[in-house]
């Protein structure tokens, strides 16, 4: 029998426990992305507490492009001293950490107008309506090399990985998506050419940190509408990326906000669920590939984990919001107090003044 609470390898990262605080932009960050006392404090908070892989909220690879204020930069070496320290202070409690990039593109409100925003077509975001410059091949090279030397940075700065975020309808996702991507070049049509944007990132980005740094990639399930990506072409890609080398996926989908209301409905003839949305995909790809398959989303009962665990080859659970409403889950299940996490799954942890917990009040002084 498998347990939460045994030590896991994940690609050359050794973990003690098989929980992840999913990435979770806190909006803490000074203008320029920098870090502040509080958001070290929560990630010391987070690494006391037993989380056994702690990714941070999703950093900007180019200055302009910011999808979202108060999140962390990575675009340049300025940042590598800050970073050093936030990875001793996590690893002096024996967590690991990675860091996660994005360009986020056209899901955005956030200072438009005033910025190139890059989109692999002209198609408006499903959200916000943003439409975006549909790229040239400058302009893809110019994000593969950020991708690269942002890579570096996280490398130097003492983190145990990556992880590149090909979901939620940042700019990765909408080149695999038929539905934003709709060039006659040869990164669109195909789901070879749809691919081909996201496997020279990771290509690039290899190159860059060699053969033993750890990289995940953040993938959705399927886009749970009518003539984006599907769950098949997503078992595809996953299937390549395994064979390119990349040491493990994290299985979400673009609908935590609304995901409650839609429990129980099926897409690409599966169902999302209530406790882990998105494990009947998940559980699929963690039989057809044999890196570890992690997932995300909906998570509060660590028995209903456990018999996942055992159940499925999916390897490890990843919390996001729990974490807001409780920093210290992990350690309380781990001692023996297996109640559920109290989190509501309300999403009413987004703030001007940061994101926390506004149920429970779990904002850092
Ligand atoms: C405040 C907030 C910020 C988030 N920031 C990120 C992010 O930076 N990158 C990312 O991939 N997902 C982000 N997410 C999504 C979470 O990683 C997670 O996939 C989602 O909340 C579902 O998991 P949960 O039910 O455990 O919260 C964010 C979610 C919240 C609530
Ligand atoms: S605001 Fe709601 S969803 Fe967010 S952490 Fe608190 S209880 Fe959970």
């Amino acid at each position: 029998m498998k347990t939460l609470f045994e030590q896991t390898k994940l690609g050359n990262i050794s973990v003690q426990n098989r929980f992840l605080r999913s990435a979770t932009w806190e909006n803490m960050t000074t203008e320029d992305g920098q870090l502040t006392d509080k958001l070290y404090k929560i990630y010391e908070n987070l690494a006391k507490s037993g989380v056994g892989l702690i990714i941070t909220g999703y950093a900007n690879i180019v200055k302009e492009e910011q999808p979202n204020h108060g999140m962390m930069g990575i675009y340049d070496d300025s940042f590598i001293d800050e970073y050093k320290k936030l990875t001793n202070i996590v690893h002096n409690y024996n967590s690991k950490i990675i860091m996660q990039v994005a360009y986020g593109g056209t899901k955005t409100k956030f200072n438009l107008g005033k910025r190139i925003i890059y989109a692999p077509s002209e198609v408006a975001e499903r959200s916000t309506n943003v439409v975006g410059k549909a790229m040239a091949k400058e302009d893809i090279n110019y994000i593969i090399n950020a991708f690269a030397n942002a890579a570096k940075r996280i490398q130097e700065s003492g983190f145990d990985g990556i992880e590149i975020h090909g979901a939620h309808t940042y700019l990765i996702n909408q080149f695999l998506s038929p539905y934003y991507n709709r060039r006659t070049d040869e990164y669109g049509g195909s789901l070879d050419n749809r691919m081909r944007f996201l496997l020279e990132i990771y290509n690039k980005v290899r190159e860059k940190v060699g053969d033993k740094f750890t990289i995940l990639i953040k993938l959705t399930a399927s886009e749970f509408f009518q003539g984006g990506l599907t769950f098949d072409e997503t078992k595809l890609i996953c299937k390549k990326l395994e064979e390119v080398g990349v040491d493990a996926i994290e299985i979400t989908g673009n609908i935590h906000g609304k995901a409650k209301s839609m429990v129980g409905e099926v897409f690409d003839g599966y169902r999302i669920q209530e406790e882990g949305y998105f494990i009947e995909y998940a559980k699929i790809i963690s039989n057809e590939i044999n890196i570890p398959i992690i997932t995300v989303g909906g998570f509060k009962n660590i028995d209903k984990i456990e018999k996942l665990l055992n159940e499925t080859n999916i390897d490890f659970f990843g919390l996001s919001r729990p974490l807001l409403a409780e920093p210290d889950l992990i350690k309380r299940w781990k001692s023996g107090d297996r109640k559920a996490a109290i989190c509501l799954s309300c999403s009413k942890c987004r703030t001007s003044k940061g994101n926390y917990c506004t149920i429970f009040n779990t904002c850092i002084k």
